[in-house]
């Protein structure tokens, strides 16, 4: 371990000493706001813009990024660097030590609420616990892992939630060509049904709402002529949610908020519903991703498909590592932001309350300084035991404000994937990517198209 580890392990302040912050110049601001925030604010903070990804993808836009945040680390000796944000001064981590540090400290003081975040976040999830903060915060993230539960491999209602899933499975394997739309109208099924039960499972209408907010969310509240319409649209959906939750089963994660007590009516447990759904539709890029990896491995495929003919049970080790494989390739996160809560210090130099700390995720997880075969699909590294715990990979991140629906995240896109490979083999997957030589930062995931033969 380096000594700005150790020292980094012992808390906020502690890196001694007293040091000039490195702050970018003009030049590399630009180049920063060209290559990184700018086009990350074009394809969607909250949802992705599929005909901007498509481009993109053709163009390899985050490999511009990359090279950007490989610059500043080579001629800052790898300290943070002080860049300008979209709202305001943001620092950005590029070396383990400070991202040992990100993970390590409390929410409290590194909080999650930050400026670029709740701008955008707060139109579709304004009671959410990531638009929230301090005692209110914790409560709401205790409602949120009651509900999900968090801390359990399988959740208790897991049984409940795979025979919806293997209901809804039941209509994409018979098809001979599966593509990014079924498996979006698929999973949005799923999502209405595990959180608000069968009644919801025909309500398009409330995903589309839903979906209108995340959109606007994209804008992070810059369009101020569409904000009202915003809130009454959020209004809208949220009573339909409690008319459906009011009358869920016991099994549904809305359900199962609702039995927090709430005396004083400030948690809003149903208002945590907005970022399930947003989780639980985002499974399915996740789901066309891994499949689309799977079927271009075919050693890979080969394993998997021994695995779901033979294991019975949720738990898929295999398929599941190729599922994490492809979080870390095309995270759902990209980047991960904070704010500081109080002036601190970081390799020795001091930063105001209120700066912004971004983890561009991504590029941890492809860093070639750090990743051994960091652009190839390799599952099999997800195996090793404390894999998920190594915190160059974050798709889910770490610490206190590690995602409390991974396991159930988890759960739901390995199992639709393996009922679809338990009945078929995959084939003609479109786009072609190289099953050997370096993956793309990016594809095309609304293109996604995916031969099926049965097995
Ligand atoms: C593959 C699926 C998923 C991925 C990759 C993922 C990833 C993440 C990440 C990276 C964060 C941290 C965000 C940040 O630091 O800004 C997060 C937070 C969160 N996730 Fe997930 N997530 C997934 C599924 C889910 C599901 C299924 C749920 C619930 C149904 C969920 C609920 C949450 C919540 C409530 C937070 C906020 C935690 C907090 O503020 O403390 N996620 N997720």
């Amino acid at each position: 371990m380096s000594q700005s580890t150790r020292a980094a392990d012992r808390g906020l302040d502690a890196l001694g000493g007293t040091a000039a912050p490195a702050v970018a110049g003009a030049a590399d601001n630009i180049r920063f706001l060209a290559t990184h925030t700018l086009p990350a604010f074009v394809r969607g903070f909250v949802n992705a813009r599929p005909t901007v990804v498509k481009i993109y993808a053709a163009v390899g836009q985050p490999a511009w990024s990359a090279a950007t945040l490989r610059a500043l680390r080579a001629r800052h000796g790898g300290a943070p660097v002080l860049l300008k944000g979209m709202s305001g001064p943001m620092l950005v981590l590029l070396d383990e030590p400070e991202l040992r540090r990100f993970y390590a400290e409390p929410v409290r003081t590194l909080a999650m609420d930050s400026p670029d975040k709740t701008a955008g976040l707060s139109v579709l999830e304004p009671t959410g616990v990531i638009c929230s903060h301090g005692e209110l915060r914790e409560q709401r993230r205790t409602i949120n892992d009651e509900a999900v539960a968090a801390t359990e491999p399988v959740h208790p209602c897991g049984r409940d939630y795979l025979a919806v899933v293997a209901d809804e499975a039941r209509r994409l394997t018979a098809r001979s060509v599966l593509d990014t739309p079924a498996l979006e109208r698929a999973l949005q099924r799923v999502a209405r049904r595990i959180v608000l039960g069968d009644a919801a499972a025909d309500d398009r209408q409330l995903t589309q709402w839903l979906i209108s907010l995340r959109n606007e969310g994209n804008w992070m509240g810059k369009r101020r002529k569409q904000a009202q319409a915003a809130r009454t649209l959020y209004a809208q959906a949220n009573a339909r949610i409690a008319a459906y939750a009011a009358e869920a089963p016991a099994h549904t994660l809305a359900a199962r908020a609702l039995t927090h007590p709430d005396p004083d009516g400030s948690l809003d447990p149903i208002g945590q519903t907005h970022h399930w759904f947003l989780a639980l539709d985002g499974l399915a890029p996740v789901a066309a991703r891994t499949l689309l990896l799977i079927a271009t491995h075919p050693a890979e495929q080969d394993a998997v498909l021994a695995e779901v003919s033979t294991v019975g049970g949720p738990l898929l080790p295999r398929l599941q590592a190729c599922v994490r494989e492809s979080l870390r390739l095309f995270p759902l996160v990209p980047d991960l932001v904070r704010v500081t809560r109080a002036e601190s210090t970081w390799r020795g130099a001091s930063y105001p309350a209120g700066t912004s700390v971004l983890v561009p995720a991504l590029f941890h997880n492809r860093d070639p300084y750090r990743v051994s075969a960091p652009d190839a699909f390799v599952p099999g590294r997800w195996l090793a035991p404390g894999a998920t715990g190594i915190l160059q990979f974050a798709p889910f991140s770490h610490g206190g404000g590690r995602c409390p629906g991974e396991n159930l995240g988890l759960l739901v896109t390995t199992a639709l994937c393996a009922e679809l490979l338990r009945a078929n083999r995959l084939t003609g997957a479109r786009p072609a990517l190289p099953s050997s030589g370096p993956l793309p930062l990016l594809v095309d995931t609304a293109g996604i198209r995916l031969g099926l033969v049965p097995r």
